[in-house]
């Protein structure tokens, strides 16, 4: 679906759509329900993301052993001028849950005030809170910036997606980890058939390392990541109205090598039943069953060249940490300039 320049003002400086509604309440509860119905049974990791989870994550990304965050930001800053300066007047930045904006203010801080007028910043976001934050920090912060959020889940409303114009397309912190190898495959052609020339796409990336680095980064002494776990029966609850009782399941989180993902799951402490008003449906959980919340795809460096080849991208710039722990990919789209 093309859109009309109705829906996405020219003149005005700050816009928020939600198209979360469009998504409807029903397909919310049934793929909750669907999730628990199958074997082992899971939970979307979009779930996570209520305002206590968007509030934890935040906490996670200053934690000593998430290293993640600490050295992205440090690469974007390096890559900043070059990508600013690829980014031509009247350009959108385009990013992919965009959460607290943290990271996209270091490209900001590289643009002149006159590159910064030309802009426009599209953070999009399945949390309308951190949208209406992040749009108010910015616009007070970089005078001048035209902002359009879009609250919208991302891999089902990528449409939605204004393209009217030059865009650079962000996908920060290993997100794209979170989607299963095929979701993956799609997503990025999706995108890369999205792209006009002279469009970018820069996405980070976590790299494979040693398993008890990525555990540990998971694993936090503060017990944040475990929290930030659970809270997902909350939002669950508060979604489809079940009565999972958090205190009875753990935090798990182990890497799993045959696949090169970190596993988020919930391990029920004990025998239980969970049922809703909404479902017509009672759902028995055994004591030691896991209920799978989210999976965090690490990386290697020839896999994914060849990957982002496939799905129709070219490499312009790859930047990685000294340790290889983590890259970020500046991309453009195959046979164009
Ligand atoms: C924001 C999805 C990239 O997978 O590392 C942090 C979320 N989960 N700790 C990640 C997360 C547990 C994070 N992503």
């Amino acid at each position: 679906m093309e859109l009309g320049r109705s829906e996405y003002s020219e003149k005005a400086q700050i816009a928020i759509n939600n198209f979360l509604p469009r998504l409807g309440k029903r397909k919310t509860i049934d793929t909750i329900t669907d999730g628990l119905s199958s074997r082992p049974k899971q939970i979307s990791s979009m779930f996570l993301y209520d305002t206590t989870g968007s509030n934890l994550f935040s906490q996670i990304t200053r934690l000593p052993e998430y290293y993640l965050t600490r050295i992205e930001m440090a690469l974007l800053q390096q890559l900043a001028p070059k990508i600013i300066g690829l980014c031509g007047r009247g350009s959108d930045i385009v990013e992919l849950g965009s959460g607290e904006c943290r990271k996209i203010s270091l490209l900001f801080d590289c643009a002149s005030q006159s590159a910064l007028h030309s802009l426009r910043y599209v953070p999009v976001d399945i949390n309308p809170e951190e949208i209406k934050k992040s749009v108010g920090m910015l616009i007070t912060k970089y005078r001048g910036i035209q902002v359009c959020g879009v609250v919208a889940d991302y891999t089902q409303q990528f449409e939605l997606i204004p393209r009217d114009r030059d865009r650079l397309i962000c996908f920060l912190g290993s997100t794209i980890g979170n989607l299963t190898d095929d979701m993956r495959r799609g997503f990025l052609m999706k995108i890369a058939q999205s792209m006009a020339p002279g469009d970018r796409f820069l996405v980070g990336m976590d790299m494979v390392k040693a398993p008890y680095l990525l555990e540990k980064a998971y694993n936090d002494s503060a017990n944040v990541t475990a929290l930030f776990n659970k809270n997902i029966l909350n939002v669950v609850n508060s979604l489809a109205a079940t009565d999972f009782d958090l205190s009875r399941f753990e935090h798990v989180a182990f890497y799993n090598t045959e696949y090169s993902r970190i596993e988020m799951h919930l391990r029920a402490l004990e025998n239980m039943t969970v049922s809703s008003p909404r479902i017509g449906q009672r759902f028995t959980i055994k004591k030691g069953e896991l209920i799978h919340t989210e999976n965090s795809r690490k990386f290697r460096p020839e896999k994914t060249a060849e990957e982002l080849h496939s799905a129709g991208f070219t490499i312009d710039s790859v930047v990685m940490d000294s340790n290889r722990w983590y890259s970020l990919y500046l991309l453009s789209k195959s046979g164009t300039v």
